[in-house]
């Protein structure tokens, strides 16, 4: 059994993730929780609404992955779009407007000057169009991962309002004054100072959040911000280690059990599959290839749950990789090729903060691509570096790859997905033992019990909820089941008010956690 550990270390964890995916600088969230939690105790507030701005700083984007290549599609490359965002005034129209035109043009840029003009015109039209939904999925995922690492009510209310602002400009809702919750003025306020004095220096950010003072902030708290400023980011230049952020937390500490841990691994596999359809599940089907292989193989038990934890979070580092780079069905560039294959890397830092037990997964994580002759990445490890556990992870995510589609090749049938993995053994690559554990192991039903719990949704609506989990509109879905789209758009409504959501990204992750996406489905 493992001991239990603080919840923080996992909030760390999601931290490093999310800092990774909207293109913020290393330990943003990080720091951005010191700032906050300083300006926090110099504002005199009691522990209730600090303990809101500790989990605020450190988790204001983990709803954000949702629909992520939405975002993409429409405007290149999300993670550079994200970091100029956190420099301008989203309220102000002309900085939005010209932050849009960047995007896009960024995207376009080999284009033609006409094809160019039509893309900048058609993003300004529709950039409202696309982003609120997008922004109303981000807040309802937000909230619902938050529940499921057991946070409060409180928390939770602050997580769906992160793009909420003091001048009621923000989204979705438009919330002013002080129906947008103190923890959340008070942290978008710190991490625009940190995001503006990175980019600009410090005096011009102070200059800044002055200009914004009565608008985007509540002047007080602007003022109050101001006359503290030079305390506040007194040594918040360097990176930020784990017992300060411990240290922070408002007590009592929360910790977590082996099913705490079990869920807050789930959390994380399901951030970072759902933020493209075609790798919808992918971590669940992964952890439960690798844990079924491990058994069958003989594992002890604990090297069975790390190995499965370990899937669930393998591919975290991901994240660093624009959306918009997984889904271009061409090849990759050197540059990029690089950063993908980095990822291992990225995933062995985001769980470094988990320590102890912690470290077995992260090492499991680090290895995932690495191969028995020396081939894999981004280590280039061998055969006497890869545990049995580590070598299981490798097969079944090959297997599991393998079978899923990628828009730049078809996913293979199980047999020619087998085929591929006993290659990959004749040439050394991958064990086995492993690859035959896993092989005997898919296709089998998952343990965990989907039978109950499924809201009273008939059998059809499961099929739609499907569909639009793995990225179709309801259009598709009705196509593909062919119903009529207005019957489609029929059970969407039905279904989302028996699971009690109202936006396809909290409906897909509905799905997911039910497991009713066991493999990744093929986009359209
Ligand atoms: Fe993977
Ligand atoms: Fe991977």
């Amino acid at each position: 059994m493992t001991k239990s550990v603080r919840r923080a270390d996992f909030l760390m964890a999601l931290a490093y993730a999310t800092d990774l995916a909207t293109g913020h600088s290393r330990d943003f969230a990080l720091r951005s929780c010191v700032l906050a939690m300083r300006f926090a105790e110099v504002a005199g507030l009691d522990a209730e609404t600090r303990r809101g701005v500790y989990h605020q700083a450190l988790l204001r984007y983990i709803g954000c992955n949702a629909d992520t290549h939405l975002l993409a599609s429409a405007f290149g490359d999300e993670i550079a779009l994200r970091r100029d965002l956190q420099r301008i005034d989203i309220g102000n129209k002309s900085e939005l407007a010209e932050t849009i035109v960047r995007a896009i043009t960024r995207t376009f840029a080999d284009a033609p000057p006409a094809e160019l003009a039509a893309a900048v015109e058609r993003g300004l039209a529709e950039a409202m169009q696309v982003s609120v939904p997008i922004l109303s999925g981000h807040c309802e995922v937000a909230r619902r991962i938050a529940e499921r690492i057991g946070l409060s009510d409180e928390i939770r209310e602050n997580l769906g309002q992160l793009y909420e602002r003091w001048d009621g400009k923000g989204l979705p809702r438009g919330l002013s004054g002080n129906a947008v919750k103190l923890p959340v003025r008070l942290v978008t306020l710190a991490q625009d100072a940190i995001a503006l004095n990175e980019a600009h220096g410090f005096d011009i950010m102070k200059a800044m959040i002055g200009k914004r003072a009565g608008g985007g902030y509540e002047a007080e708290l602007a003022g109050l911000f101001l006359v503290h400023a030079e305390r506040l980011f007194a040594d918040l230049d360097g990176p930020v280690d784990r017992e300060s952020i411990l240290a922070l937390e408002p007590a009592p500490h929360a910790m977590l059990e082996e099913t705490g841990c079990e869920e807050a691994y789930l959390a994380i596999a399901d951030m970072i599959d759902m933020r493209m359809p075609f790798t919808f599940g992918h971590s669940r089907a992964v952890a439960a290839l690798a844990e079924a292989a491990g058994k069958h193989i003989g594992l002890p038990a604990a090297d069975i749950r790390d190995v499965r934890w370990a899937a669930y979070a393998h591919d975290i580092g991901e994240l660093a990789v624009p959306v918009s780079v997984w889904m271009r069905a061409g090849r990759l560039t050197e540059r990029e090729t690089d950063a993908a294959r980095l990822h291992p890397y990225h995933g062995e830092r985001a769980l470094a903060s988990l320590g102890g037990d912690g470290k077995a997964i992260a090492a499991l994580v680090q290895r995932h691509h690495e191969r028995l002759d020396g081939s894999g990445y981004f280590r280039n490890a061998r055969g006497p570096d890869l545990s049995p556990a580590a070598r299981i992870l490798a097969a079944a995510e090959a297997f599991q790859t393998a079978r899923e589609a990628r828009p730049y090749r078809p996913a293979l049938s199980d047999a020619a997905a087998a085929a591929k993995l006993r290659g990959a053994v004749r040439e050394e690559k991958l064990c086995g033992n492993a690859v035959e554990a896993v092989l005997a192991c898919a296709g089998q039903p998952s343990r965990r019990d989907t039978s109950e719990r499924l809201a009273g949704l008939t059998p059809r609506e499961i099929e739609v909820l499907r569909l639009i989990a793995g990225g179709h509109t309801a259009k598709e879905a009705a196509r593909r089941l062919e119903i009529a789209p207005k019957t489609a758009d029929n059970h969407i409504q039905s279904l989302y008010s028996k699971i009690g959501v109202s936006t396809r990204a909290a409906a897909a992750l509905y799905a997911l956690e039910r497991g009713l996406i066991q493999q990744g489905i093929s986009p359209a």
